[in-house]
């Protein structure tokens, strides 16, 4: 939030007409990336996916437009959900060559807040400051400002005098003077302009500068005359860019770690937090206890007093009250029932719905199932594309058979079936209420209710026939 006091003064007649551009056309060279800068992720989601949140929050995703070119396409589907507008800057040509590319679509706004698509801590109420700010000054452009113990690499704010609000100019890294690296205000790369002067004076910009680009910090110089203004922030995380992997890492630590403190203030206990890798939309309720190494991601959503236990990677699922996790199970678009006991090592892939009290074991490999309340699958088994009811016990090793090479078939296990171990049961299939069967039975044919189904070679023991082998042996040597 920014450190001034001072408040917006309402609006004069009608309100303005307020668009936000958001610069997220470039390479991100310093990335040395075959992919968009902007699409790299921090905190489980892609940089420019952060901002946007952010800006949407201030106006509507229909007033802000999204400036990409580098990959356009590829950024473009990323965002497409976001409903944001979009306008392609084909060349990166430089930050002001960005908004003179979308001139057209923001002249009809009488003024335009530009964030930086790759600065993801930004928060709507220092965007809605920079807003009030600019407005209450009746500036031509307002500079988010912050002071940063190590400057390096931002373009540095020079004010016209110590204290002041008004700007003398902008001076990008590699063009600072003797003395003015000294400058610890930096440019966020944040900024309000109004329409009206940005637009009459844009085509003024240069690229006589080192990277021979048309640079949008130089506004400031051209516009001091109709008054620009800095607002320094008090918080100089929100800015922060990431320009180089080293501080694309520090912004998901950081951001990974706020999730965790969030977390624990609503009551969740999570041991070694800074090990744990958790997204910014998961949920978790109360008393559920978090051991370290442990990832949650997507839109996971965890009930109250679980545990879950170290190594587990659980992405898109939803878990009841009360579930244990053991160690190293991984689960992805997975439904738990309350008081569920997963692992250790179970893989419970997409579709898999685990009802109350049940227990999946240790690898244990589900996918697109429903495993009925109180029915355990303890150990080394597959359960793909089945139906299994209630109070079903299914032994050790058992497999559905679900693949012909062509089509996938479903297995039916109706309520209280005893599967014993080694059982293989080839699709499509169907075991009755109630029925048995029989351990390293191969099974193709529906067992009716309450029958008992063997479905192996019937054993056949040979007295003494060992011992005589190894008679035979010996009297050869
Ligand atoms: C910019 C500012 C610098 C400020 C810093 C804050 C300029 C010249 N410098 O430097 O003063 O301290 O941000 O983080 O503006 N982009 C386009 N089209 C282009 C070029 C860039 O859309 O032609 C986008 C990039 O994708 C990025 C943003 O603009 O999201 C900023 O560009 P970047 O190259 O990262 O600028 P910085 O060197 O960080
Ligand atoms: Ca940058």
């Amino acid at each position: 939030m920014p450190k001034s006091n001072r408040k917006a003064s309402p609006a004069l007649g009608k309100t303005p007409r307020l668009a936000i551009a958001i610069l997220a056309a470039g390479k991100g060279t310093r990335l040395k990336s075959k992919h968009p800068k902007v699409l790299h992720e921090v905190g489980g989601k892609p940089l420019v996916a952060h901002v946007i949140s952010a800006a949407t929050r201030v106006v509507p995703a229909a007033d802000t437009y999204t400036i990409i070119g580098h990959e356009a396409d590829r950024v473009r589907r990323a965002l497409a959900d976001t409903g944001v507008r979009f306008v392609v800057q084909s060349e990166q040509r430089g930050t002001g060559h960005a908004i003179m590319t979308a001139q057209e679509a923001l002249s009809n706004y009488d003024h335009v807040l530009v964030l930086s698509g790759d600065a993801p801590l930004i928060s709507p109420q220092t965007i809605s400051s920079i807003r009030d700010f600019h407005l209450a000054e009746r500036a031509a452009m307002t500079i988010l400002t912050a002071r940063l113990d190590d400057p390096t690499g931002y373009g540095r704010v020079i004010r016209k005098s110590h204290g002041g609000d008004e700007v003398e100019a902008i001076v990008e890294q590699k063009s600072l003077k003797k003395g003015q690296e000294k400058i610890h205000e930096i440019n966020s790369g944040f900024y309000a302009f109004t329409t009206k002067p940005l637009f009459a004076h844009i085509d003024e910009l240069r690229t006589a500068n080192p990277h021979g680009e048309f640079y949008l910090t130089d506004m400031a110089e051209i516009l001091k005359k109709a008054r620009v203004v800095a607002l320094e922030t008090s918080d100089p995380h929100e800015v922060l860019g990431s320009n180089t992997r080293a501080e694309l890492v520090a912004l998901d630590r950081y951001l990974r770690m706020a999730k965790c403190h969030q977390l624990m203030a609503r009551g969740v206990t999570i041991y070694y937090p800074e090990s744990c890798v958790i997204d910014a939309d998961v949920e978790v309720g109360a008393d559920t206890v978090i051991e370290p190494f442990v990832q949650l991601l997507g839109k996971t959503r965890i009930g109250l007093d679980c545990r879950v236990r170290s190594y587990s990677v659980i992405k898109d699922s939803l878990l009841g009250d009360v579930v244990t996790v053991r160690p190293g199970t991984i689960m992805d678009q997975t439904r738990i029932g309350s008081g569920a006991i997963l692992g250790p090592y179970s893989h419970l892939r997409p579709g898999s719905e685990i009802g109350d009290g049940a227990h999946v074991g240790n690898f244990v490999e589900t996918k697109k199932i429903r495993l009925g309340n109180h029915s355990k699958a303890n150990h080394l088994t597959y359960l793909g594309d089945a139906e299994i009811g209630s109070g079903v016990n299914i032994g050790a090793g058992t497999i559905t058979c679900n693949y012909d090479g062509i089509n996938k078939h479903k297995t039916v296990i109706e309520d209280s079936v005893f599967v014993g171990s080694d059982v293989t049961l080839v699709a499509p299939i169907k075991v009755g209420e109630g029925a048995y069967i029989a351990a390293a039975s191969c099974i193709t044919e529906n067992v009716p209710a309450d029958a008992l189904a063997l479905g192996r070679a019937r054993q056949t023991v040979k007295e003494g026939w060992a011992r005589e082998k190894r008679r035979a042996k010996a009297a050869k040597k």
